[in-house]
């Protein structure tokens, strides 16, 4: 995070609060977020996107809300001036209970339920990216029940594979996402859509290729391919289609092994795709640019977060051949971070209450879960004389930590904790054993 830094007793200080403080005031583990290092973020791709798109129609960007949303962040989100993408109905709660204005919400997701669509479309959200046949039935039957004309896109599957983890990856053909370019179901989605203008406000196609992504070749052939459409569908239909979504993705620094483009930066580069491709269908001129949206959400909370543990063991195993690997083991794991388990996901750590002398050492930084393949960081050199007591803060876990933190062998979640301007408040607040057994019938 932008404000991170030491203090003389070599304490990490995160916004003129230093970790140890945090630690005795709120627990570890925890995840501690700098509340102005996500605020500019957001503010950076509002702008940079602004005014890369302002010589076309303009561009919006939306928060993605998968990465991390609560009611604090929503309101951040809508205070900076974002759009907000949510996926399900409990996304969409919090961005109700945050007063979200619904004109500005995006709702995705390859299998919302009708009682999902009801409550999007009652509470009047801005955009329902349609992904299915099944679900543009259900938008038309709902729309005409509710008297309302539901401002929909399309999500189309371009067949571009990105260079991210399989898992992240959604541009590619044989994946559960959109509607197929090349199998022309794109069209058809568009033509059952046109055939209902009563019920629906066709606004534009989007595309999302994938995530973790640094390279742009992946959106310049996804760009290419959408543009394509957008303009096969105005030729054929004779209907305008104001906007085109290019989705979200952008990677962000885990390790010093990656370097993303500032956000100003990225949105020329994605400004000048654009142009190109548009520029490509014939005429030569802007004019035919359509209003862009853009969803990042890694990119804008990821690095504003790190999670504060504290080390309770540390044992050495010998490996022969005279090596040996020190394993660290914190409060948390796999249930606060999914990703090293899920995707082999690579961070990196640093020793967060003190400073030390003593000589590095290669140190695996593992959870408390039941499981060897919870692992916290891979490969880290920590201090030879990191012991219980001592603090490790995890940088850059803002995004699908929290998120797709689960309470796997009954471990209550971690709080969520907002600094700013030298003050500390949860904006999460921790699970706690009778949060868990709550949910548990014990006279069933
Ligand atoms: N838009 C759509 C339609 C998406 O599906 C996603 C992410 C985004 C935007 C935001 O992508 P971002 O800018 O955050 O990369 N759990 C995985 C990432 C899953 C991404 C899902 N969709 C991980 O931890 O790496």
């Amino acid at each position: 995070a932008g404000s991170v830094t030491r203090d003389d007793a070599g304490r990490l200080t995160v916004a003129g609060v230093d970790v140890v403080t945090l630690a005795e005031r709120h627990g570890t583990a925890a995840y501690v977020l700098d509340e102005d290092d996500f605020r500019s973020r957001a503010r950076a791709f509002r702008d940079g996107f602004g005014a890369s798109f302002e010589r076309f129609g303009g561009a919006d960007v939306y928060y993605a809300g998968k990465a991390f949303l609560c009611t604090a962040v929503a309101r951040w989100v809508d205070e900076e001036g974002l759009y907000l993408d949510v996926c399900t109905g409990g996304e969409l709660a919090v961005a109700r209970r945050a007063a979200f204005p619904p004109e500005r919400i995006a709702f995705h997701g390859n299998n919302k339920t009708v009682a999902e669509l009801r409550d999007a479309l009652e509470y009047g959200v801005g955009r329902i990216v349609v992904d299915s046949f099944d679900e543009i039935d259900r938008v038309v039957a709902l729309a005409s029940e509710l008297g309302v004309r539901a401002p929909v896109m399309v999500r189309v599957t371009v067949g571009v594979e990105a260079h991210t983890h399989e898992f992240i990856a959604t541009g590619h053909e044989d994946q559960k996402f959109g509607f197929s370019l090349a199998g022309g179901q794109a069209m058809e989605a568009v033509a059952r859509l046109l055939a209902h203008p009563d019920a629906v406000d066709l606004r534009g196609v989007h595309s999302h290729i994938g995530s973790q992504i640094f390279d742009t070749g992946g959106f310049e052939a996804a760009i290419h391919r959408l543009v394509g459409l957008h303009a096969q569908v105005e030729a054929e239909h004779g209907v305008p289609m104001p906007e085109i979504d290019l989705g979200g993705g952008y990677g962000i620094a885990y390790t010093s092994q990656h370097t993303p483009l500032p956000p100003a930066v990225l949105a020329e580069a994605m400004a000048d795709i654009v142009e190109r491709e548009f520029k490509a269908l014939g005429d030569g001129d802007n004019s035919r640019v359509p209003r862009v949206s853009v969803e990042p959400g890694r990119a804008i909370v990821g690095p504003s977060t790190f999670t504060l543990y504290e080390v309770g063991t540390v044992k050495r195993v010998e490996l022969g051949g005279g090596h040996a690997r020190t394993y660290v083991a914190v409060d948390g794991g796999m249930s606060d971070n999914a990703r090293p388990a899920l995707y082999e996901a690579d961070y990196s750590c640093t020793l967060a209450n003190r400073a030390s002398t003593a000589e590095p050492v290669l140190a695996r930084v593992v959870g408390r879960h039941c499981e060897s393949g919870d692992i916290v960081v891979l490969d880290e050199y920590l201090p030879a004389d990191t012991r219980p007591g001592d603090l490790v803060a995890v940088p850059g876990t803002g995004a699908y930590c929290r998120s797709l933190s689960s309470q796997y062998n009954h471990t209550p979640r971690p709080p969520v904790v907002a600094v700013r301007d030298g003050e500390s408040r949860v904006i999460v607040r921790r699970e706690t054993i009778d949060d868990l057994l709550a949910l548990d019938v014990a006279d069933a």
